[in-house]
């Protein structure tokens, strides 16, 4: 940390770093990004699309383990290097479905990775990727909560990879190729249930707002921080803070800490206390979340669409980090007012076989 431009500048009455405006932060001034903004891109249909519903030739030599009502599950008894397409698109279903797969022991490398992964779509980058087809993850031992001091980022809170995009990733993989015995898991939330878990009243307030993510704060970290220089300029985009998804039709919230600073329709402070609002929804939503704990030959996919995930802070003792991610670009985010969210489906279809039931007369209910 001591390397941040704020510790050349340091208070004579406190003995504290002072912080710079970017412009004058030579780091930051004076970076040109190689590549210019990205434009909207259309992407093909969505491989889970075209799986079958009941995942068949996945689930047959799969061994499926829900790790938690609302999200996450584990498959055993697979290598993912072994799967063929249809297997493949059943997979993709899946992740849409529980929002992040787990696979433990994998014989992956990253060519196989990065080739297995371009089934899925075409191959995105993070605007600190250097490599063409995928980024490499490291743990951080940094302080998070006093980093953010001298840095604008949130760098260690919920995300949803690079959500500031026109195209945000639909999926991504990571794969864990060095790892310590403890520290340095994951968590991830299920956007689906973060939006059921809120009032109805709340759920129509935010179905007609735009949140604005950005990508400025992480592009002054990236160049003062972590010493990289993005690829690309920064990026605001408003997308909507509720989204459709475009496989399951589901409504998920579309709401993170790492890059969402506010509502495009509000007032300043209208603003800040709702986004404050969903920092503690987020951080307390225990009931719409897994944490995976990782190993060497370790692999998590997942639903950018549907859930956000932090790496829980760690310290590193025991050992480094290493894993390598690989993402897709998704569709751009749309909200069908139409759509219906998971609660409201399943509460529907339960609705819909009590009523086939009653309809045979194969069972009657009593009111308690
Ligand atoms: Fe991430």
């Amino acid at each position: 940390m001591a390397h941040l431009e704020a510790y050349k500048h340091i208070s004579p009455d406190s003995g504290y770093p002072v912080t710079l405006h970017p412009a004058f932060n030579s780091k930051i001034a004076n970076h040109v990004p190689p590549e210019q903004i990205r434009q909207h891109l259309e992407v093909d249909k969505d491989r889970a699309s075209f799986a079958d519903p009941n995942k068949e030739a996945l689930l047959k030599v799969a061994r499926k383990i829900d790790l938690a009502e609302s999200i996450g599950s584990v498959l055993e008894n697979v290598q993912l290097s072994q799967l063929d397409s249809k297997q493949l698109d059943e997979l993709a279903l899946l992740v849409t479905e529980r929002g992040v797969v787990f696979f433990r022991d994998q014989d992956l490398t990253t060519e196989k990775q990065v080739e297995l992964f371009q089934h899925f779509g075409i191959l995105d980058r993070h605007p600190a990727q250097k490599d063409q087809k995928h980024v490499v993850i490291k743990g951080s031992t940094q302080d998070h909560r006093q980093i953010a001091n001298y840095t604008p980022w949130p760098s260690g809170d919920f995300h949803a990879d690079t959500s500031f995009e026109i195209n945000p990733p639909s999926y991504s993989m990571l794969r864990m190729e060095e790892h310590p015995p403890v520290g340095g898991d994951t968590a991830w939330l299920s956007q689906y249930g973060l939006y059921d878990a809120l009032s109805d009243a709340m759920k129509k307030h935010v179905d007609g707002l735009h949140a604005v993510h950005t990508s400025r704060l992480q592009y002054d970290t990236i160049l003062d921080l972590w010493g990289a220089g993005p690829n690309r300029p920064p990026i605001d985009t408003h997308h909507p803070a509720v989204r459709t998804h475009p496989v399951s039709a589901l409504k998920a919230l579309n709401v993170n800490l790492g890059f969402v600073t506010g509502f495009a329709e509000l007032k300043k402070k209208e603003s800040d206390y709702l986004l404050q609002f969903f920092e503690h929804h987020l951080h307390s939503a225990d009931d719409h979340a897994v944490r995976w704990k990782w190993e060497v030959g370790s692999v998590a996919m997942w639903d950018n669409r549907c859930t956000v995930h932090r790496v829980i802070p760690g310290f590193y003792t025991a050992g480094s980090r290493k894993g390598i991610r690989t993402t897709v670009f998704g569709e751009k985010p749309y909200f069908d007012p139409n759509s219906e969210s998971r609660e409201e489906r399943l509460n529907r279809e339960l609705a819909a076989s009590k009523t086939k039931v009653n309809g045979n007369h194969a069972t009657s209910e009593i009111p308690a």
